[in-house]
């Protein structure tokens, strides 16, 4: 069904965790990379507690959790992803950063056919297709946190990119994780986040003019469109730093005014008020468990 079994992870953030978790999960090989211990710490926590949420939730049995977590190794060490099949590449949403990884997973990657894929959400996979010497094999791969959760996975090719790299990308996300894929063209946002960035932009903007509470804001989305979630509580689970990247990417691409982060959004990032992540972002997560 597919011959990627060996799948590297860039990245035990949010969405590099749960990228890890859905391919143990799927039976295979994971090695996930973080830049130093206390990251790794962090990220392997993030898989387990992800793990019991999902035994708790009665998703899957205390044998599969501690199957799935025995295939998961987290390493600071780029070079242990050497062997893989497959990486997919979930750091931080920058783009220098993305580039100088692709051309280094481009000299460390052994096995020549391997794919690479990124689950960035707003930059071109082109560029980081020719940050490397084998762009016909770099593929946009976007998951949606949370990523054991939701079913979608945006596939995004490149104009440099081989019809056999999406053939074996999507063979592995609907054949092995059990996803659903929809296809993109390399723009910025790609499909879903093309309408909901400007949405919840829009929800920070309402705020921000005291036009309504946020706690009106989410309520009216959740009861009145039958949202699971309004869009400032998504913004605080998307974390605030990640989707003011998102957003400043998408703004550098279309120059559209609608893209931009209102101050109010900065000033959050600023002071560290992150969304869940950090306890307090549109709500305050101090007192909540899972
Ligand atoms: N493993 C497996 N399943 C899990 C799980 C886990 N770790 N954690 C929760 N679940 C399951 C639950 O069992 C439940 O399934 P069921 O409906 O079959 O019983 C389902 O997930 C919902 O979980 P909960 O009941 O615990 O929680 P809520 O009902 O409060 O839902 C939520 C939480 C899933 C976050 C929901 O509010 C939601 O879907 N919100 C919208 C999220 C969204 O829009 N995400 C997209 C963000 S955009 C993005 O990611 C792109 C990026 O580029 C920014």
């Amino acid at each position: 069904m597919s011959d990627l079994s060996r799948v590297g992870v860039v990245g035990c953030g949010l969405m590099g965790a749960g990228i890890a978790e859905v391919c143990a999960r799927g039976g295979l090989d994971v090695v996930v990379h973080e830049v130093s211990p206390g990251a790794a710490e962090a990220g392997r926590a993030r898989i387990t507690a992800s793990l019991d949420r999902g035994v708790r939730r009665g998703k899957l049995s205390g044998a599969e959790r501690d199957a799935a977590l025995d295939l998961v190794r987290v390493t600071t060490h780029l070079t242990e992803l050497a062997d893989r099949d497959l990486v997919v590449e979930a750091a931080t949403e920058d783009e220098k950063v993305k580039v100088e990884l692709f051309a280094e997973l481009d000299r460390i990657v052994t096995r020549e056919d391997a794919l690479l894929a990124t689950n960035t959400s707003s930059l071109p996979i082109m560029k980081l297709g020719t940050a490397t010497t084998r762009p016909q094999q770099v593929i946009g791969v976007h998951f949606f946190n949370p990523v054991p959760v939701l079913e979608l996975v945006e596939i995004v090719p490149s104009l440099l990119m081989a019809p056999r790299t999406q053939s074996r990308a999507e063979g592995f996300i609907t054949g092995i994780l059990g996803k659903k894929v929809i296809r993109a063209q390399d723009r910025a946002g790609f499909v879903v986040n093309a309408l909901l960035v400007p949405y919840l932009l829009s929800a920070i903007r309402m705020l921000e003019s005291g036009h309504a509470s946020a706690g009106d804001i989410d309520t009216g989305m959740v009861l009145g469109c039958a949202h699971p979630m309004g869009p400032l509580s998504l913004a605080d689970l998307i974390g605030l730093d990640t989707f003011t990247a998102i957003a400043e990417a998408m703004y550098a691409d279309f120059k559209d005014p609608q893209h931009a982060p209102p101050p109010l959004l900065l000033r959050m990032v600023e002071a560290g008020l992150l969304g869940r992540k950090s306890g307090r972002g549109f709500h305050d997560y101090s007192e909540k468990g899972d």
